[in-house]
C-alpha cells in the first residue's frame, strides 16, 4: 500500500493458560514491539494492542489439571502475562482481555451482524456427549488406547508418547477424561461460516499479497490449493462468549471466532475507556479520537504480528469475517516468524522446556535488554531458530559489552577527564573524520528499511555495526595517547555524535539501553530522523557521569541457568525411560512393574514397628499457593489445604518445580510433624517425595480413586 496515514499493529491474544517464555517473545511481541517503536519514533499514528484469549479448550484443559474454574486459571495468568510484558518493555497501547464484559458484548454484535446478513449456515452433527457429566466432550476430554503405540493415556486428538494426531474415534477403549465413563455420540446443531463460498474472494486477497513472506503467502496458498470447507462458528462449551441467539442454549462462540475481534474491541477499549490508556516512555499514543479509522479508513495499514501456528486463522479466516461484515480493512501484513528451539530441542510447556520470562528476570535482574537482543539476534525470521546459553554469552559479551558498552564508555570517561563532561568543540575535521559522519547520516534510512520489510536482525545488526564504526574510529585514533589537544576534542566530538545517534537508534531494540544513554549524554526524548544529524551534542552541552550499559555475562549465573537445564533434561529423560520401560511391560503381558532405568538403589533401613509407623499422621493434601523463599534456591513455601486446615509447609523442590506449575497440585503430607522455623517461616508439615538415585524428586500421589483432602494414608 502506498504510505498509510495511520498503523494498527496486532500482537496475538496469547492465551492464558500458563506464563510466558522466550519463544513467545522472540514469536511475534518482540518484532512487533521493534516495529512500534520505531513507527512511534518516526512520528507515525499507531495503536499498538494485545492482550490475552480467555476462551477455548486451552483454558478448559488449564483449569481441570489444576482444579480450578477457567476463570480462576485466566485471572492469575493474565497477572503473570501483563507483567512479564511490561518487564521487558514491550510497550503496547493496551494489553486487554477477551473474557471482560466490553469484549463479549462486541463480539456478539459482531457475531449477530454477520448471523443478520445470513452468513451462517446451520448445520446438525453428531458430537461426543459425557452422561455423567452431562456435557460435549471436546476431543482432548477422551482418553483411550493409541491405535499406533498402545499409549493408554492418549487424548482423542493427539497421542502425545508417538505424536501421532488422532480423533476420539481411533482410539482403543475411549472414556471421558472427566467421569471415566465411555462418550456416546449425540446430535447437535452448530453454526457454520461457509468459506468454501468465500474461497473466491479470499483468493484474490491473497493473490494481491504477493510481498508477503514466502512462509506465510505459502501457507495460504497451500489452504486455498486443498480448498477451503465451512467451518463450525460455535461449539458446545460452557465455557466461551455465549452465542446470541435464541436457540443456542449451551453454545459459545469458536474461540477463534471471537479471538481475533478482540484486537477489536481491545482498540475500541483504549479509545472509549479512558483509564484503559497507558502513559508511554517515548509519547507517540495514537493521534485519532476514535478507534473507527484504525479499523475501518482505507489509508490505515493493519499488521497483525503472530506465530506460524496462527497463519491460516489471520490470513484467511479472520480476513473472511471481515469481510462477510463489511465495512472494515483487512489486514495488509501477516509477518508470521517460525518457531525457536532451546538448546536444540524444541520448546514446550507441558515437558518445562522452556525459558520462562518472569524466572529470567528473578535470576538475571535488570538483564532485559541483553534477552531482547540475542532473541532478535536468533529471530526464527525466516526458518526455525536456535537459543542457546553459549550464544547468549558469546553476544552478550563480545558484541554488546566488547563493541557497544566499551565504545560509549571509553568515549563518556576521555570526555568527563579531559573536559569535566563538557562536549568539546570539534576543531578541525581529517577526511576520516567526515567519512564517519557521513556514514552515521545514513544508518537510520538503512535501519528504517530492515524494519518496515519486518528484517528485525539485519535491522539490529546495522545498529551494532554503527557501534563497531564508532569503536573502530576510537580505537584508531587512540585519543588518550594523542598529544594535540584540537585533535583529541574533534575525536571525542565526533565519537560523541555517534554515541547521540545510537541512543535512538538502538531504542527499539534496546529501550532500557537507550534511556540509560540518553540519560548519561543528557539529552531528552528525540525522533528518528534526529539520528541523521551529525551535530546532536553541541559544543558545550553537560554530560552526566558515565555507566556501564553493559557487562560480561557473570559465570556462575551462566551456570545455573545450564544446571536447570540439565535437570530438566534429566527428568525427561528418566521419564521416557520409565514409560518406555511400562510400556514393554505391558507388550510383554507382565504385571511386573518395569525394572527402573535406575541403577542404584538405596539400601533398606533397619526395621521399625508398627507403632512407630502409625504415630505418623500422614494425610493427602492440595497445593493452593506456592513460592519461592527469598535467598533460597532449594525452598518453595507452599499452602497446602490438608482437609485439617490450610498451612504453610517450606519444601525443598525448588529446583524441580516452577511455583506457577505446582499450584493444584495433589501431595501427601506429614502433617504432625513438629514445628521447625527455616529462613525465618515456620514450616508445619512435611511434603513426602519419591527420590530417584540420581536425586530428582517427585510427588507421592494417589494413583486411582476419587482422594480427598484430609485422606490418611495408612
Ligand atoms: O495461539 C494462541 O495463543 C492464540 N490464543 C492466538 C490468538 S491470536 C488472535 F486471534 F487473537
Ligand atoms: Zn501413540
Amino acid at each position: 500500500m502506498s504510505q498509510p496515514k495511520r498503523y494498527t499493529v496486532t500482537a496475538a491474544l496469547i492465551y492464558a493458560n500458563g506464563p510466558i517464555h522466550i519463544g513467545h517473545l522472540a514469536g511475534c511481541y518482540l518484532p512487533s514491539d521493534i516495529y512500534v517503536r520505531y513507527l512511534r519514533l518516526k512520528g507515525e499514528d499507531v495503536l499498538f494492542v494485545s492482550g490475552t484469549d480467555e476462551h477455548g479448550v486451552p483454558i478448559m484443559i488449564r483449569g481441570f489439571m489444576e482444579k480450578k474454574s477457567p476463570q480462576e486459571v485466566v485471572d492469575h495468568y493474565y497477572e503473570v502475562i501483563d507483567k512479564s510484558f511490561k518487564d521487558f518493555g514491550i510497550e503496547f497501547d493496551i494489553y486487554s482481555r477477551t473474557s471482560k464484559p466490553v469484549h463479549h458484548q462486541f463480539s456478539s454484535e459482531f457475531f449477530t451482524t454477520l448471523y443478520n446478513k445470513g452468513y451462517f449456515t446451520e448445520k446438525l452433527t453428531e458430537q461426543n456427549y459425557d452422561e455423567t457429566a452431562k456435557m460435549f466432550l471436546v476431543d482432548r476430554f477422551i482418553v483411550g488406547t493409541c491405535p499406533h503405540c498402545a499409549n493408554p493415556k492418549a487424548y482423542g486428538d493427539q497421542c502425545e508418547k508417538c505424536g501421532s494426531d488422532l480423533s476420539p474415534d481411533e482410539l482403543i477403549n475411549p472414556h471421558s477424561a472427566l467421569s471415566g465413563t465411555p462418550p456416546v455420540k449425540k446430535e447437535t446443531t452448530n453454526w457454520f461460516l461457509p468459506l468454501d463460498q468465500m474461497q473466491p474472494q479470499l483468493e484474490t486477497y491473497i493473490g494481491k499479497h504477493t510481498e508477503w513472506k514466502t512462509n506465510v503467502g505459502g501457507q495460504c496458498r497451500g489452504w486455498l490449493k486443498q480448498g477451503l470447507h465451512p467451518r463450525a462458528m460455535t461449539r458446545d462449551l460452557n465455557w466461551g462468549v455465549p452465542v446470541p441467539l435464541p436457540n443456542a442454549q449451551g453454545k459459545v462462540m469458536y474461540v477463534w471466532f471471537d479471538a481475533p475481534i478482540g484486537y477489536i474491541t481491545a482498540s475500541k477499549e483504549w479509545f472509549e475507556q479512558p483509564e484503559t490508556r497507558k502513559t508511554l516512555s517515548y509519547g507517540g499514543r495514537p493521534l485519532g479520537n476514535s478507534w473507527e479509522p484504525y479499523w475501518k479508513d482505507a489509508d490505515t495499514k493493519l499488521v497483525h504480528f503472530i506465530g506460524k501456528d496462527n497463519i491460516v486463522f489471520h490470513c484467511l479466516i479472520f480476513p473472511a469475517m471481515l469481510m462477510a461484515h463489511e465495512g472494515y480493512v483487512l489486514p495488509d501484513s501477516v509477518p508470521a516468524n517460525e518457531f525457536l528451539n532451546l538448546e536444540g530441542d524444541k520448546i514446550s510447556t507441558s515437558r518445562n522446556w522452556a525459558i520462562w520470562l518472569h524466572e529470567y528476570l528473578d535470576e538475571m535482574p535488570g538483564k532485559q535488554d541483553e534477552l531482547r537482543y540475542v532473541l532478535t539476534a536468533t529471530s526464527p525470521e525466516t526458518s526455525d531458530s536456535d537459543f542457546t546459553w553459549a550464544d547468549y554469552e558469546a553476544r552478550v559479551n563480545n558484541e554488546l559489552t566488547a563493541v557497544f558498552s566499551n565504545f560509549v564508555h571509553r568515549t563518556m570517561v576521555l570526555t568527563h577527564k579531559n573536559y569535566a563532561g563538557k562536549v568539546p568543540a570539534a576543531e578541525k575535521y581529517t577526511r576520516e573524520d567526515l567519512l564517519l559522519l557521513e556514514e552515521i547520516a545514513r544508518f537510520p534510512s538503512r535501519i528504517g528499511a530492515a524494519i518496515e520489510n519486518y528484517r528485525f536482525r539485519e535491522a539490529q545488526q546495522e545498529v551494532m555495526a554503527l557501534a563497531r564504526l564508532g569503536n573502530k574510529y576510537l580505537s584508531d585514533n587512540e585519543p588518550w595517547k594523542n598529544p594535540d589537544p584540537e585533535r583529541v576534542k574533534t575525536i571525542l566530538n565526533v565519537s560523541l555524535q555517534v554515541c547521540a545517534s545510537l541512543s535512538i537508534l538502538c531504542q527499539p531494540f534496546l529501550p532500557f539501553t537507550s534511556e540509560k544513554l540518553r540519560r548519561m549524554l543528557n539529552i531528552g526524548a528525540m525522533n528518528w530522523n534526529n539520528a541523521l544529524s551529525t551535530n546532536l551534542l553541541a559544543a558545550g552541552h553537560q554530560l552526566n557521569e558515565p555507566v556501564m550499559l553493559f557487562a560480561k555475562v557473570d559465570p556462575a549465573l551462566l551456570k545455573n541457568q545450564l544446571a536447570k537445564l540439565d535437570v530438566i533434561r534429566k527428568e525427561l529423560e528418566e521419564k521416557r525411560k520409565a514409560e518406555d520401560a511400562a510400556q514393554q511391560a505391558r507388550e510383554k503381558g507382565s504385571t511386573a512393574a518395569p525394572a527402573a532405568a535406575i541403577k542404584d538403589i538405596e539400601p533398606a533401613k533397619a526395621e521399625t514397628t508398627f507403632d512407630a509407623f502409625s504415630q505418623m499422621d500422614i494425610r493427602i493434601g492440595t497445593i493452593t499457593a506456592a513460592e519461592r523463599v527469598p535467598k533460597s534456591d532449594k525452598l518453595l513455601k507452599l499452602t497446602v489445604d490438608t482437609g485439617l486446615d490450610t498451612r504453610t509447609v517450606l519444601s525443598g523442590i525448588a529446583k524441580f518445580f516452577a511455583p506457577e506449575n505446582i499450584i493444584g497440585q495433589q501431595v501427601t503430607i506429614l502433617v504432625n510433624l513438629a514445628p521447625r522455623k527455616m529462613m525465618g517461616v515456620e514450616s508445619q508439615g512435611m511434603i513426602l517425595m519419591a527420590e530417584n538415585s540420581a536425586g530428582e524428586l517427585s510427588f507421592v500421589v494417589p494413583g486411582t480413586g476419587n482422594v480427598n483432602n484430609g485422606s490418611t494414608v495408612r
